[in-house]
């Protein structure tokens, strides 16, 4: 587990209250996944959060469901969501780019959808993710 932690307000993070730190990776090896090795992981990392006075966790995951029952399951609670949206060849991106510069045609497309029409989104294009926030308080 990696965190990145603010020593000021929104260096890092950007939806809890007060000073957080950014969790950018957690993993355990898949031999030894479901063993508590994560939560450990999560306690220690607490720990040395609050020894620099954190108010918050926070961390951003794809749409993976045991990952976030993980989440739920340490006392994260979801804050936001958008999509990753994944274009692929003309069809894909048929009115939805426009190219200003002569002589560009894009052909794959790595895009963040972060408007209302998440279903549309989602029946249009082939590969769309969702990108969640989960948040810690750590003063509760
Ligand atoms: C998420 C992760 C770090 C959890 O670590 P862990 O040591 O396996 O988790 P723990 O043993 O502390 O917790 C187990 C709980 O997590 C969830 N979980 C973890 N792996 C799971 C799986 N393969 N299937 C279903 N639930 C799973 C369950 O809620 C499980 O509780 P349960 O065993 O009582 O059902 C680990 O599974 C991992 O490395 N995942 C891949 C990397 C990843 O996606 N990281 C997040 C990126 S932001």
């Amino acid at each position: 587990m990696d965190i990145e932690y603010e020593l000021m307000e929104r260096q890092v993070c950007s939806r809890g209250v007060g000073r957080g730190g950014m969790i950018w990776h957690v993993a355990v090896h898949p031999d030894y996944r479901r063993l508590g090795i994560g939560t450990n992981l999560r306690r220690e990392a607490e720990k040395l959060a609050s020894e620099a006075d954190l108010d918050y966790l926070e961390a951003w995951t794809r749409d993976d469901e045991w990952v976030r029952d993980w989440y739920e399951q340490n006392q994260f609670d979801s804050m936001d969501s958008y999509l990753h949206v994944y274009m692929d060849g003309s069809k894909e991106h048929k009115d939805i780019l426009e190219i200003q510069t002569a002589g560009f045609k894009p052909i794959q497309t790595f895009a963040h959808y972060t408007g209302p029409e998440k279903e549309k989104v989602r029946n249009r294009f082939d590969r769309v993710h969702d990108c969640i926030c989960y948040v810690k308080n750590l003063r509760k």
